[in-house]
């Protein structure tokens, strides 16, 4: 990635290291978004292709996959470290839709251990690299806040593995716009071993989720 424009570019070990963790920490994890719209469409008997295609669409969204992206995104509106406290105050507002992007997560209600890792290899670049931008101050000082703010710890919204691989990825000078398929090259392995999985047990069935009608 880092030979085109200007030729051979000297690659850290632990660039290397940061990226590999990427791909195997997103290997499989269970029935998420993506990996149950995966297992939907395979259970039509859609070709694999089809129904990785579905996974991505799904994994794209910043609730899911898609967060990675916006924790840089997020980082960038703030602007700066004197703007984060009022950003805090946003996401704690119940009458203001404001989320802070890599806080949270719908099973994890402690600290994901993926995070953990890739918490360690963040500060391992942030060092080994330099990497001494505002960008960076800014992450780190939410991160502070979150991590002793009464309204996050009440709620266990610790910061989440998308919080991170946003760092990381940036770190690694990689657009936010591959932060998906980044994350997709890892799932894929997972996703195809669900597919097979499905394949496999005879007993599958179409999925088929009951809807009970309670209106008019
Ligand atoms: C991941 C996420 C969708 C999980 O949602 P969830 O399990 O439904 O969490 P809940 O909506 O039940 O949240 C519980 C409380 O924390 C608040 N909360 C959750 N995530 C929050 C965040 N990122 N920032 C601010 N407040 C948040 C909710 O508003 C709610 O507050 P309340 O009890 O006063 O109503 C959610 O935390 C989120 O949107 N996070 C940001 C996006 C993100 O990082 N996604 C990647 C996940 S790996």
């Amino acid at each position: 990635m880092h030979l085109c424009p200007n030729g051979h570019e000297e690659i850290k070990d632990v660039e290397v290291r940061a990226l590999d963790t990427i791909f195997t920490l997103h290997a499989d994890h269970e029935q998420n978004a993506s990996t149950t719209v995966v297992r939907g469409v395979a259970s039509t008997g859609a070709h694999p292709y089809v129904a990785i295609s579905s996974g991505i669409s799904a994994l794209w969204g910043r609730a899911h996959g898609g967060a990675n992206e916006s924790v840089i995104a997020q980082l960038e509106y703030i602007g700066s470290v004197d703007n984060v406290e009022a950003f805090i105050e946003r996401a704690k507002d119940p009458d203001d839709d404001f989320r802070l992007m890599g806080f949270g997560h719908r099973v994890y209600k402690n600290f994901d251990p993926r995070a953990k890792i890739l918490k360690g290899l963040q500060d391992e670049l942030r060092e080994e690299l330099n990497l001494d931008t505002e960008l960076m101050a800014i992450a780190r000082k939410i991160e502070e806040i979150a991590l002793s703010d009464d309204y996050f710890v009440s709620r266990n919204l610790y910061p989440n593995i998308d919080f991170y691989t946003g760092i990381i990825l940036t770190a690694l000078q990689i657009p936010k716009s591959m932060f998906t398929p980044i994350f997709v090259i890892g799932r894929t392995v997972g996703w195809i071993t669900q597919w097979i999985e499905f394949k496999k047990d005879k007993s599958s069935k179409i999925a088929r989720p009951r809807q009970l009608y309670l209106g008019d």
